[in-house]
């Protein structure tokens, strides 16, 4: 708790070009929260380094998703929204937990087993112990919930299991954190492959739409999206890419999937899919030009990275002295 009210975590990593599918199972969601938590929002960049990253890259593209943070409708004034590499503690706390995480939890992380699939050329230890370092950025705030995409559960729940292990062995230090998963968009799929999550790194790019995408890409791969020959609007597992539409377009209107198949009742996916762009540029246009107002207003970002980063170090840094006095380290003298 902070100030009477409940504390929530999430973060991003600055890797690749960010996909609807981040916005609509993850940064919609934080914007739909803001009010209601104190929320610590990350831009997790020491996580993007378990994949190699080309130095000035990542650093611009660290800044654009703090921008876009801001340009979804955070307020940066009431949201603690900072680089991850601004603050220590997240890696003191890490190496902490390390002590504390078994190889086999780890081994069975499936988003280990897919990045090292992948990178096979640099398994690097980092990637390994990713979800170690992902338990510590939420443990450090206290965090009662962390909303994100169901692709992250698995690493919800070993934050769960270790924050659990550490308060049998030394009494109440951290708050059990809960997943919050959106209604719909929890899971968007590739446009051209429904079988696969729409990510970042997918190869071919009309499988995905990025946030930045104009309007005419984004109706194109809407248009393009893979479906069936069915021909008929209904919201089955049996019909992956017709459902994924549906998932997209009640996400971006609000509507549930139920009000959508009604909607278009009678109709066909030649009207779905244009319904769908159009809906998808509605959402993604007042982005596309909050972030490109706010990007040129230098002084107002670096203002709130310094104010934010401090504020985060002084509530991860009360977690970390906790830490360290519960296992035995030595006082430090003041
Ligand atoms: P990342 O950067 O891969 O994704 C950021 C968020 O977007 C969600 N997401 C999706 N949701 C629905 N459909 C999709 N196709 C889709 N693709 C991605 C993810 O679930 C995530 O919520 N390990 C995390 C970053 C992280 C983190 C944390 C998150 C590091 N520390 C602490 C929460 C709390 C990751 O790689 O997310």
């Amino acid at each position: 708790m902070i100030d009477g009210k409940k504390v929530l975590f999430s973060g991003m990593q600055a890797t690749g070009n960010l996909t609807l599918g981040n916005y609509l199972g993850a940064l919609k969601n934080w914007v739909a929260l803001s009010d209601e938590y104190e929320c610590f929002y990350s831009v997790v960049d020491m996580h993007s380094i378990t994949v190699r990253q080309d130095p000035a890259t990542l650093r611009k593209r660290a800044r654009s998703l703090l921008t876009l943070y801001i340009a979804a409708g955070l307020d940066p004034k009431k949201n603690c929204i900072y680089y991850q590499s601004h603050v220590s503690a997240h890696a003191e706390l890490a190496w902490v937990l390390n002590c504390y995480t078994y190889m086999g939890e780890l081994n069975r992380m499936t988003q280990f087993k897919d990045k090292a699939a992948k990178h096979a050329d640099n398994i690097n230890a980092g990637l390994f112990t990713y979800p170690v370092l992902m338990a510590a950025d939420i443990l450090l705030y206290q965090a009662d919930v962390v909303p994100v995409g169901i692709d992250q559960m698995q690493h919800l729940e070993l934050t769960r299991n270790l924050a659990e292990r550490f308060n049998n062995l030394y009494g109440e230090v951290f708050t059990i954190p809960e997943a919050y998963i959106g209604k719909v968009g929890a899971k968007i799929m590739s446009l051209q492959d429904p079988s696969k999550k729409m990510s970042k790194s997918d190869e071919n790019p009309n499988g995905s739409i990025y946030l930045m995408d104009d309007p005419d890409t984004i109706m194109r791969k809407c248009r393009r999206a893979v479906t069936d020959s069915e021909g008929c609007i209904r919201y089955t597992d049996r019909q992956p890419g017709l459902k994924n539409l549906i998932d997209i377009y009640s996400a971006c209107t609000g509507k549930t999937p139920e009000e959508t198949v009604r909607e278009f009742d009678g109709k066909g996916y030649g009207d779905l899919k244009p319904a769908v762009g159009e809906a998808v540029i509605s959402v993604l246009k007042p982005l596309q030009e909050e972030y490109a107002r706010l990007s040129k207003d230098k002084a107002y970002l670096d203002s709130i990275i310094k104010e934010n980063g401090e504020k985060a170090g002084y509530y991860a840094g009360k977690t970390l002295r906790k830490v360290h006095r519960k296992i035995g380290f030595p006082d430090r003298i003041r």
